[in-house]
């Protein structure tokens, strides 16, 4: 590809930053041809020339210039369409879309060896961080162990607005929305489900294993409470919503979210405000740690021109580990420590506690600290949605091949 001319859908934060981002890319041989939008009068700060936009998706996906799709918007059904039009058409494409990502990766993966069209989303995982690239490209041996990390930055933002600025919980969600980090409904980040649409994209590219939202457990903080967080400082330890993925043996991996006690002596701990930080760990090499920005306009727009410079050089994900015949199969048959405080709920009895190590009882509120199957948590799942619990992981490893930590 010589000359990249693209046709962006989506011009609000992140694609704003795109727009900002290549006028400065001396190198990239690339333009924008046109911008496709829902609302073309809506009054735009940018010095944008009137005629780039349009609000026909066929003004891009008909025009025969336009050799790449970036799609940055913000519906993952509209984003969908627009990305199975063009991949059929063969053209190539860049997305920042977890959630469609995630939900459709299967048959995605399967468009691009079909119609010989590349589709990269760098992006979507972790914003400015080169997760993806670097998990199938370097970590494309048996090394590999556990994904762990920080892959919201809005709940990092809230919970660090909250335990470090005694900020209450509502101010600093107000706070995340108003500097572009929040999904536009933000129940997607303090629910959990923007950091599991990244993991489930991470899995597919550190494992060769993809897992359907709905089959993995995901909890998030808008339950998080006063009492937590003071439990968490007596015990200098501060609460992260972190995603993980990792073996548990040779033949089994298990996968989740959900707030965990993180304490001052892993790396994580020092991952606040919108930034995201992601450890691999891997036989014979321990620990590494990518931290950076994860969210906002100009982070996220950096990756998408890495994406649309890799498409330059002719890159694609080829999906090598998917091929491998001894892949590890998905459990959830693996047991964590967990606190959870309740209220009037009796957790104790209603949640099947393989054995309980620790409990509280006072007239404000209660805690338990005990053993639970994975697989439970998951049938117990609405429970847990109860507005006077919290649940959060106490970290521990699941493969005894490496106990240094
Ligand atoms: N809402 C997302 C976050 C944006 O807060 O991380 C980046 O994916």
């Amino acid at each position: 590809m010589n000359t990249i001319k693209i046709g962006l859908f989506g011009f609000g934060t992140v694609g704003q930053g795109i727009y900002h981002v290549l006028k400065q890319a001396k190198n990239a041989h690339a333009t924008i041809k046109r911008i496709c939008v829902r609302d073309i009068s809506k009054p735009r700060a940018t010095d944008l020339p009137p005629s780039l936009l349009t609000d026909r998706q066929e003004d891009i996906l008909d025009d025969p210039e336009i050799n790449l799709i970036v799609e940055v918007i913000d519906n993952a059904d509209a984003a969908y369409g627009i990305v199975t039009t063009a991949l059929r058409r063969g053209i190539d494409v860049v997305s920042g879309n977890k959630a469609m990502l995630a939900r459709h990766l299967p048959e995605l993966i399967d468009m691009q060896r079909r119609y010989n069209a590349a589709l990269l989303y760098d992006a979507s995982s972790c914003g400015s961080i080169p997760v993806i690239r670097n998990l199938e490209e370097y970590y494309d041996n048996d090394l590999l162990l556990e994904v762990k990390g920080i892959l919201n930055g809005s709940s990092n933002y809230i919970l660090s607005c909250v335990f470090d600025h005694g900020e209450t919980y509502g101010q600093a969600l107000d706070h995340a929305r108003r500097l572009g980090f929040a999904e536009s409904d933000p129940t997607f980040d303090i629910g959990g489900w923007d950091a599991l649409f990244k993991l489930i994209i991470i899995t597919v590219h550190a494992l060769g294993e993809y897992v359907a939202p709905e089959r993995i457990f995901t909890y998030g903080i808008q339950n998080i409470h006063e009492a937590d967080i003071r439990y968490a400082r007596e015990k200098r330890m501060k609460i992260k919503l972190v995603a993980q993925v990792a073996k548990v043996s040779e033949s089994a991996f298990t996968m989740f979210v959900m707030p965990e006690f993180v304490g001052p002596e892993k790396y994580i701990y020092s991952v606040d405000d919108e930034y995201n930080g992601v450890v691999i760990r891997g036989e014979c090499y321990d620990r590494q740690f990518m931290f950076g920005k994860g969210a906002g306009s100009l982070p996220t727009a950096s990756s998408i021109l890495s994406d649309i410079m890799a498409r330059r050089h002719n890159y694609r994900y080829e999906y090598k580990k998917m091929a491998y015949l001894d892949r590890p199969a998905y459990t959830t048959d693996v047991t964590l420590r967990i606190y959870a405080r309740y209220g009037t709920t009796d957790i104790p009895s209603l949640l099947p506690f393989k054995k309980i190590t620790e409990m509280y009882m006072s007239e404000g509120s209660n805690y338990v600290i005990g053993d639970i199957l994975l697989s439970d948590l998951i049938a117990h799942r609405r429970l847990l949605d109860a507005s006077d619990i919290f649940i959060a992981n106490l970290s521990r490893f699941f493969s005894d091949r490496d106990i240094s930590h």
